[in-house]
């Protein structure tokens, strides 16, 4: 973690040495939140997190408090919790280095909040590629059995659990919610149509509720803490502390926390501020998926409804910054390329769109584009978003409209710039 966070709660035992062993955790409070909400009933603590104005920390912000509140009161069925530890949209790097840095708060969560849903089964499923954060989180639930937090009858308290780590295959789709559970079932990850919503038919058909670490991490504080405690951070509608993972042309990216409605300006700040003094040119504030922002948006409050009101989304807290150096369309060019690679062909927009959408940034950047390349991407991005199967295709066009919003000139420079070096190919597009 990076040093001096502003709101050491998440964090605060990063830097203590092995911070991941059990006894670490349990030095420092761990372990005390869910003996208090195991004395307690299931409709309390989801009454608790509904009160704390919890929001889910995967990007889309969902009050967590309200999801757990869908699960079914009664057990005909077997209820599963699925933490979404699959962390995979560009720029995005603070559910990994929580869980190797604090594996234990998350089981201690999941302890929580499987309680609060009378599950008991957890899963987390994994990046597959991130291989060393699997190896530390099956050893952290190997301590959590060995010592009596998982299994049967928890300390006495009557609650089984049951928590298995699975390790993903590496597709950015599989982060989807539904897609997710189709991997998790052994079937090609593909997104479910919604409704109905995992709390209805998830896992294997049966009630599921699917978390970002992240959230289920933040929920041991708020047991220990109160709500009015977790609300005196952050803003109004969007309390509590958030990890920031601050990434490109800073002097010290890294993890930082800070409250939600924290600036762009406050965090370049803690991070030390742009690399070699170059100026700032554009950012993302949630990763990739979510529309740039540049230099005039450095006062804009990182939460959900501060990023909306200035025209992109929070997401991930993935804080990608680029100084002056960098050309816009060739990020831009580079986020599409990805979108294309990750796309999982079930839908004709997502699936063709992505595709056309590559071939023509590439062709812009080769020198080999026209000022019609402009509208012709905006076109295909209007045929996109709002018409894609799920929020890969609405997120794929984001890095472009807000692109050519913000930087038009240097997209039409790029096409005047062939104009003038290659006449023929405006005949050529045209035909
Ligand atoms: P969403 O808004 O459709 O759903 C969010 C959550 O709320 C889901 O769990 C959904 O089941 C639940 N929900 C929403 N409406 C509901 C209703 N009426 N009844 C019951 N449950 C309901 O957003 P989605 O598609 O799950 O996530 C999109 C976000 O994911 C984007 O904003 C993006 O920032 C983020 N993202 C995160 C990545 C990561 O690596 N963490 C990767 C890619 C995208
Ligand atoms: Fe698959 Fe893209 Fe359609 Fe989502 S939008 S279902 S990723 S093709």
């Amino acid at each position: 973690m990076s040093a001096d966070p502003v709101t050491p709660v998440l964090t605060k035992r990063w830097l203590s040495p092995q911070s991941w062993r059990l006894s670490t955790y349990e030095k420092l409070e761990g372990y005390t939140a869910f003996r208090k909400a195991l004395a307690g009933t299931p409709e309390q603590l989801v009454q608790l997190v509904k009160d704390s104005g919890l929001r889910g920390r995967g990007g889309a912000g969902f009050p967590a408090g309200v999801k757990w509140s869908f699960m079914p009161p009664n057990e005909d069925k077997p209820h599963y919790l699925v933490i979404n530890a699959d962390e995979g949209e560009p720029g995005t790097c603070k559910d990994i280095p929580l869980m190797m840095a604090d594996p234990h708060s998350l089981i201690e969560g999941c302890i929580i909040a499987a309680y609060a849903m009378r599950s008991h089964h957890c899963f987390i499923y994994v990046r597959g590629e991130a291989l060393h954060c699997i190896r530390r989180l099956n050893a952290a639930v190997k301590e959590a059995y060995e010592a009596g937090y998982l299994g049967k009858n928890i300390l006495g308290s009557g609650f089984d659990l049951d928590m298995t780590i699975h390790a993903g295959a590496g597709a950015y789709i599989c982060g989807e919610e539904t897609a997710l559970l189709d991997s998790l079932e052994g079937r090609r990850g593909q997104p479910r149509l919604k409704p109905p919503f995992p709390a209805a038919a998830g896992l294997y058909a049966a009630p599921t509720t699917v978390n970002n670490v992240e959230t289920i991490a933040s929920v041991p504080y708020i047991i220990n803490g109160g709500a009015d405690w977790f609300r005196a951070m952050g803003r109004e509608k969007s309390p509590g502390p958030k990890i920031f993972s601050i990434s490109g042309h800073v002097e010290r990216p890294g993890q930082y926390e800070a409250p939600l409605g924290t600036t762009l300006r406050e965090l370049l700040e803690l991070c030390g501020g742009m690399k070699d003094g170059i100026p700032l040119k554009f950012w993302t504030p949630g990763g990739s998926s979510t529309p740039l922002f540049t230099a005039e948006h450095l006062d804009v409050p990182l939460d959900f409804e501060g990023a909306a009101e200035a025209g992109s989304m929070l997401g991930t807290t993935a804080v990608q910054v680029f100084n002056e150096t960098v050309s816009v369309p060739w990020a831009v060019m580079k986020w599409t390329q990805f979108y294309e690679h990750e796309s999982c062909g079930k839908c004709t927009p997502c699936r063709e769109g992505t595709y056309w959408l590559a071939q023509i940034l590439e062709r812009m950047v080769e020198g080999n584009g026209t000022e019609e390349d402009i509208d012709t991407l905006l076109d295909v991005c209007d045929n996109i978003l709002g018409r894609s199967f799920c929020a890969l295709g609405d997120g794929a066009v984001s890095p472009i409209t807000s692109g050519i919003k913000y930087f038009k000139a240097e997209f039409l420079a790029l096409c005047e710039k062939n104009r003038a070096d290659k006449p023929e190919l405006v005949g050529a597009q045209a035909s």
